[in-house]
């Protein structure tokens, strides 16, 4: 493994390295205004969600690393503290990457970009109409974290009043993981876009207590087909099948003719039960796999 002591390198490469690895990150596309009025539009992918109650969303922008001046969104929520947080989905990701050019103060990136400049309801920066969610925020706090450059700067916004276009809603009036078209950040220049052949889930029962991959019998936790992926699947069932159960599965005609064919060899017979047992997992199959694996 490569090693790497961070205080040996440029605040250019940790900012490559750490881009690269912590990624991807979701874009908060940030409407702000100065007091005179103008208005400033600029893209962030520092960016999450802390907190639902209070709902707040942190975003960071960084001192520059080539001249240490701030950016003009820091410099608008200082003067008005108020942000529309407006989502980045595939549709509006080229005008969000134009929107963080290097224009003078004062410019107006929802002309510079061809984005269309909404009213807010609560707070005084518009809202970018053509972003799937757009969230209007008070500013509760900023943080800076220093004065070098490539220094981040914490913007704390309090989400007050959340708009939703209607066409990424499902049936139920929930927002639908696939239709909202969500593109994140990366290293460098790169992007990825989530699909809906891209999203899969992960089952997380709040209620059950899975029996933990230390609670696998060893033939299975140290088995050479099955993948930690596979591991952590079986270790998140809360118990296992019964004697009836595993009996009733070993007379299916595919699982009697591995057994059949296999007597008096174990070694054969474990690792084509595992890779059963594996194509199962990898459908979703987690209890069948587990009878499977016990079977043998
Ligand atoms: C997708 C994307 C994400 C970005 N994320 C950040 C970020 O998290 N922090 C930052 O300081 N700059 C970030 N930038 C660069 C700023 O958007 C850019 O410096 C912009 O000009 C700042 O505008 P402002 O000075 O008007 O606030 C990002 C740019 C893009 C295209």
């Amino acid at each position: 493994m490569k090693t790497i002591d961070i205080s040996a390198l440029k605040p250019a490469e940790i900012q490559n390295y750490l881009q690269y690895a912590i990624a991807p990150r979701p874009i908060c596309f940030a409407s702000t205004i100065d007091k005179a009025g103008n208005v400033n539009l600029s893209p962030f992918s520092f960016f999450n969600l802390f907190s639902s109650n209070p709902p707040l969303c942190v975003f960071s922008p960084a001192r520059r690393v080539r001249d240490n001046t701030t950016k003009h969104t820091l410099e608008n929520v200082l003067e008005v503290p108020e942000v529309v947080i407006n989502i980045v989905n595939y549709q509006l990701v080229q005008q969000t990457s134009l929107a963080s050019t290097e224009y003078p103060k004062g410019t107006d990136e929802f002309i510079k970009a061809g984005l269309t400049a909404v009213p807010s309801e609560t707070i005084r920066p518009p809202r970018v109409a053509e972003a799937p969610v757009q969230l209007e925020c008070t500013v509760r706090d900023v943080i800076s974290l220093g004065e070098n450059p490539g220094a981040g700067n914490l913007i704390l916004a309090e989400i007050k009043l959340m708009h939703i276009q209607e066409d990424i809603l499902d049936a139920d009036g929930r927002i639908d993981q696939a239709k909202i078209d969500l593109v994140a950040r990366l290293g460098g220049d790169w992007y990825c876009r989530v699909t809906a052949d891209n999203l899969f889930k992960v089952a997380k029962p709040l209620t059950t207590l899975g029996i933990g991959v230390d609670a696998l019998p060893s033939a299975i936790r140290n088995s050479k087909v099955l993948t930690g992926n596979n591991l952590g699947q079986l270790g998140n069932v809360e118990q296992l099948p019964t004697d009836e159960e595993i009996e009733a599965l070993a007379i299916q005609p595919e699982i009697k003719e591995i057994l059949d064919a296999t007597i008096g060899d174990e070694n054969t017979r474990t690792q084509q039960l595992h890779l059963k047992a594996k194509q199962l997992l990898d459908q979703g199959e987690v209890f069948t796999a587990w009878k499977v694996l016990l079977c043998g």
